[in-house]
């Protein structure tokens, strides 16, 4: 079955490609479609039905939407569903020009953002990886038509490392380098992408929506 990708990325299409082997993955560029909606969301559920929404009433057709990002328990959820425009402590939701700044400065940033925050102090009885805690979130949608969809949303805990100096990993993307995972002694980066899809995010809100695709009826 042909199903659309909400998503301009074709490191994703290629993901989605592999994970749904027996369906056709479609991206709105392979068929010349504009898309680019604006994600107003405020937490990763509303962006990804935003862009499910935009692509469907396009296509009518079933399509798959993601959002996902990076929380930092200590600074409330910062960047969050702005990960991708975080751009330090005065533009946490990114700059009003809607420049970026580099992932290497995003970095820096975030760590900068989350030492300052435990010299003040931190209350960090519930987070789980104690006062440097933080999590990846992926939110991720199918939907058959507006009225017929489904949802995963799945975490992936770690914690942030104390220096940008000590980013490490070839692989992975954005924030992999400075997100350490204690039960690896390793960051993101340095775990393998099939290492990674087992235990992250994405990889687990993908196999939730697998298992629903092969059991519902059209
Ligand atoms: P989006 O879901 O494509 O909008 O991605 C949001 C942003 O979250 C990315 O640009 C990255 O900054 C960050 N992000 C989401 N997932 C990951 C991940 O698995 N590794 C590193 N960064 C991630």
């Amino acid at each position: 079955m042909k199903i659309y990708l909400a998503s301009g990325n074709l490191n994703k299409k290629r993901e989605m490609q592999e994970i749904f082997s027996e369906h056709t993955i479609v991206i709105p560029k392979d068929e010349g479609i504009e898309f680019d909606p604006e994600e107003t969301g405020t937490d990763f559920y509303q962006n990804s039905m935003i862009k499910a929404k935009a692509l469907w009433d396009i296509v009518h057709c079933p399509v798959i939407a993601d959002d996902s990002g990076i929380s930092v328990n200590a600074l409330n959820g910062v960047p969050g569903v702005w990960s991708s425009r975080y751009a330090g402590p005065d533009f946490h939701k990114g700059k009003p020009d809607g420049s970026k700044i580099s992932q290497e400065e995003q970095n820096k940033f975030l760590i900068q953002e989350l030492n300052q925050a435990i010299e003040k102090g931190v209350d960090s009885t519930y987070f789980p990886n104690g006062e440097r805690s933080a999590y990846y979130s992926c939110s991720m949608v199918l939907m058959i038509n507006p009225t017929k969809f489904y949802i995963a949303q799945e975490n992936f805990e770690g914690t942030l490392i104390e220096d940008v100096k000590d980013s490490r990993g070839q692989f992975g993307f954005g924030y992999d380098p400075i997100f350490f995972l204690p039960q690896f002694g390793k960051t993101a980066a340095e775990i393998t992408p099939d290492e990674k899809n087992a235990i992250s995010h994405r990889g687990k809100a993908c196999a939730v929506i697998k298992k629903i695709l092969e059991n519902i009826k059209f």
